[in-house]
């Protein structure tokens, strides 16, 4: 049976992955931070029968501790290793940086520095970011596009992008980097901007909320579905020889357009509810992301299922029955139930 670890398993990408691994017959071990509150609400339905042998295992770690990513590597000796773990929001970047780089940049190397001494290094992956093209040069933007990074964020991304090539070519590993473009879910996080409108509209539509407060609605983004993406990403670990794949779908949108969209889903008129909070803005913009996934659609044989309203519309959907439950609480909590 194969052996995988990941990193960020309590996130959208790990709790997909770790779904996609235990379908092909994986042994998982997932990475989890000490927190004082419960963080694994993403990943509890993958808990079977206690009395099962379970395939999912979870241990404490964190990225910003070397000697013990040290030990878990030797423990476990995993056939690979997925590198999901990030602070991943990039205008918190901006207010923590050396928090960001320590995590993000240095966490990644702790991981390699891990593998390459343990006795049987397993496949690496690296989750780098479209982020890192940042002051775009051309567009859409493929493997070969030159960087521009454009925050704490993305500088951390790219020094792990390189770290990952770096290690291929100089200890042979057999280390991937997938450039991935923004791709969201139900299990978004709720500050990421897809995900704050689908709560936000939901909300408002069943009078729980008056107002949406956002950012910048001229960015683009290249949005795409999580669970589309992590097969991409399990793939790159699947090829004979290690290689770097941009996973996009092809098309941009402005975030104005999601709010549209989302808003037109559930017959509200979106220019009564949202209004511009300049706190949301960042020191510097990521203006338009485009991907093109040329690459890995004839090498690893992938496409994208899920488009932008698809998108909208699922993740819209299982808001609505989010803020139906936050309704009824509400009621039952009024009348003294
Ligand atoms: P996410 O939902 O924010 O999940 C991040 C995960 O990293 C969480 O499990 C978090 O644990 C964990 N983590 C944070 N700090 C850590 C540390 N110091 N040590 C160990 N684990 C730590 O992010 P995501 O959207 O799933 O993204 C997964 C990865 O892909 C990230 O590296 C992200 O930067 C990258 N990426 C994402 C996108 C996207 O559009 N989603 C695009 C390109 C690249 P807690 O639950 O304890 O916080
Ligand atoms: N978060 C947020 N909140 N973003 C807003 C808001 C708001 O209220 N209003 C407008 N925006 C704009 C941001 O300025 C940005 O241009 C765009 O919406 C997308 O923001 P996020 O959803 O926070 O994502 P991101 O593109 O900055 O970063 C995500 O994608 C990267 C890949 O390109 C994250 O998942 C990163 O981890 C990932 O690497």
């Amino acid at each position: 049976m194969n052996k995988a670890l990941v990193t960020g398993i309590t996130g959208q990408d790990g709790s997909y992955l770790a779904e996609l691994l235990l379908a092909r017959g994986y042994e998982v071990w997932g990475l989890i931070r000490r927190s004082s509150s419960f963080h694994t609400g993403r990943i509890d339905h993958l808990y079977k029968d206690p009395h099962e042998q379970p395939r999912l295992r979870l241990l404490y770690g964190d990225l910003t501790d070397g000697g013990n990513l040290s030990a878990i590597i030797n423990e476990i000796q995993p056939d690979e290793v997925y590198n999901l773990g990030a602070q991943s929001h990039v205008r918190v970047s901006f207010d923590m940086p050396v928090y960001t780089v320590n995590t993000d940049a240095l966490g990644t190397l702790r991981l390699l520095e891990a593998i390459r001494l343990s006795s049987r290094p397993p496949k690496f992956y690296q989750a780098s970011s479209s982020e890192m093209y940042g002051k775009v040069v051309e567009t859409p933007q493929t493997e070969k596009t030159p960087f521009h990074p454009r925050s704490p964020y993305g500088c951390a991304k790219l020094y792990s992008f390189w770290q990952t090539v770096n290690y291929r070519e100089a200890y042979g590993l057999f280390a991937c980097n997938g450039i991935l473009f923004n791709h969201e879910s139900p299990r978004r996080g709720e500050t990421f901007v897809t995900r704050k409108i689908t709560r936000g509209a939901t909300r408002i539509k069943l009078g729980l909320q008056d107002k949406l407060y956002l950012g910048n609605l001229d960015a683009k983004r290249d949005w795409g579905f999580a669970g589309d993406y992590v097969e991409a990403i399990w793939l790159m670990l699947q090829q004979d020889k290690p290689d770097d794949y941009v996973v996009a779908t092809g098309e941009s949108h402005s975030v104005r357009e999601f709010v549209v969209e989302v808003f037109s889903c559930l017959d509200l008129d979106w220019t009564k509810y949202v209004e511009i909070d300049e706190r949301y803005y960042r020191p510097s913009e990521v203006d338009h992301l485009q991907g093109d996934a040329s690459k890995a659609r004839k090498a690893l044989k992938w496409e994208p299922k899920v488009g932008f309203k698809k998108l909208a519309q699922m993740m819209t959907e299982a808001d609505m029955k989010i803020a139906d439950r936050e309704r009824i609480i509400g009621w039952r909590e009024k009348a003294g139930q």
